[in-house]
């Protein structure tokens, strides 16, 4: 059955620690994995990060990417979403995409499989979910505190429980790192979040005061107030997330080896402040290079044949 990554649980916990392996190898090892395919890359939403990372990593991987803008598909304005994922599908080998809702992703991935084609769907950000950062996030978090470490370690997340904080909260949840959240009133995690990241075995403490998520934090996370499509909320969001700032002040409080984390774009004097974006323990630029190399560990996972993987992650004959 294909595997629609919609969130970072579609992965399971073996695909996970697998597209993480294949994220931590070189260039070189997934030469020619894409070599004649294609890999639609469909924004209904801007993007800098993800359309510039997901192209090079085909690239890379020897495929041609396509980038598709809102206004040259048009779902459910030019066509149906069904329509546009069926015809993507009857060229690429992975069909992507940045949706405003995420229902169009659900939509895609059952048009498609519907009409027997095995081409999986992506999301690249939806309302809902940002799987593929949460993948170079994890990364990013292996890297700097390393993984076997993860048991023993606190992620603090500070401000909206967005797209962003629930694929992180349930990546993490997967791989057995505690996570935190602050959120003001109105803006923390659901109950069904919650209740789905304790299903996960995940380990996750809820509180409305950013001192207390990150006291002792190996890590400090926080992603903008305001996401894309809640533009009109922006000044009612101002106010509520005020305090919500990952200022020096908070930083502070967090572990002296605490590392920095945002998924960018980046608001300074907003959710952070220039001083801790752009100090010494931030690895934001870090973590926005990780979503290439984990773009290459996510599309390899998905396209390669089973029983061909080498040890070393290369295809074999
Ligand atoms: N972090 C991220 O997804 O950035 P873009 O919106 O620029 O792709
Ligand atoms: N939460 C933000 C993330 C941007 C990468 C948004 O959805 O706009």
């Amino acid at each position: 059955m294909t595997v629609h990554v919609l969130d970072v649980a579609d992965l399971g916990q073996d695909g996970l620690t697998e597209v993480l392996r294949l994220a931590a190898l070189p260039a070189e090892a997934f030469t020619g994995q894409l070599a004649g395919r294609g890999v639609a890359l469909v924004f209904e939403k801007p993007s800098s990060r993800t359309r510039n990372s997901s192209e090079l990593a085909v690239a890379t991987m020897g495929g041609h990417p396509v980038s598709i803008r809102d206004d040259e598909v048009g779902i459910d304005r030019r066509e149906t979403a069904e329509d546009v994922a069926r015809t993507l599908a009857s060229y690429h080998a992975v069909v992507c995409a940045r949706v405003r809702h995420h229902e169009t992703l659900e939509r895609m991935a059952t048009a498609i499989d519907g009409s027997g084609l095995a081409v999986p769907v992506v999301n690249l950000l939806s309302d809902r979910a940002h799987p593929c950062q949460a993948l170079a996030d994890l990364v990013t978090l292996d890297q700097c505190l390393g993984a076997e470490t993860f048991g023993d370690r606190v992620v603090a997340y500070v401000g909206d429980a967005n797209n962003v904080w629930r694929s992180l909260a349930v990546a993490a949840a997967l791989v057995g790192l505690p996570t935190r959240v602050a959120s003001p009133a109105g803006y923390g995690p659901s109950d069904e979040d919650i209740a789905a990241i304790a299903a996960l075995g995940g380990v996750l403490e809820v509180t409305d005061d950013p001192a207390v998520a990150v006291r002792g934090a190996d890590a400090v996370y926080t992603d903008v107030w305001t996401s894309m499509g809640q533009e009109d909320e922006a000044e009612a969001r101002r106010q509520a997330f005020a305090g919500y700032s990952v200022d020096a002040r908070l930083v502070s409080l967090a572990s002296p080896d605490a590392v920095v984390l945002h998924c960018l774009p980046a608001h300074r004097g907003e959710e952070i402040s220039a001083e801790v974006v752009d100090g010494p323990r931030s690895v934001v630029w870090r973590q926005a290079a990780n979503r290439m190399t984990s773009m290459r560990g996510l599309l390899s996972w998905l396209v390669r044949p089973e029983g061909t993987r080498g040890p070393d992650g290369t295809v074999g004959s």
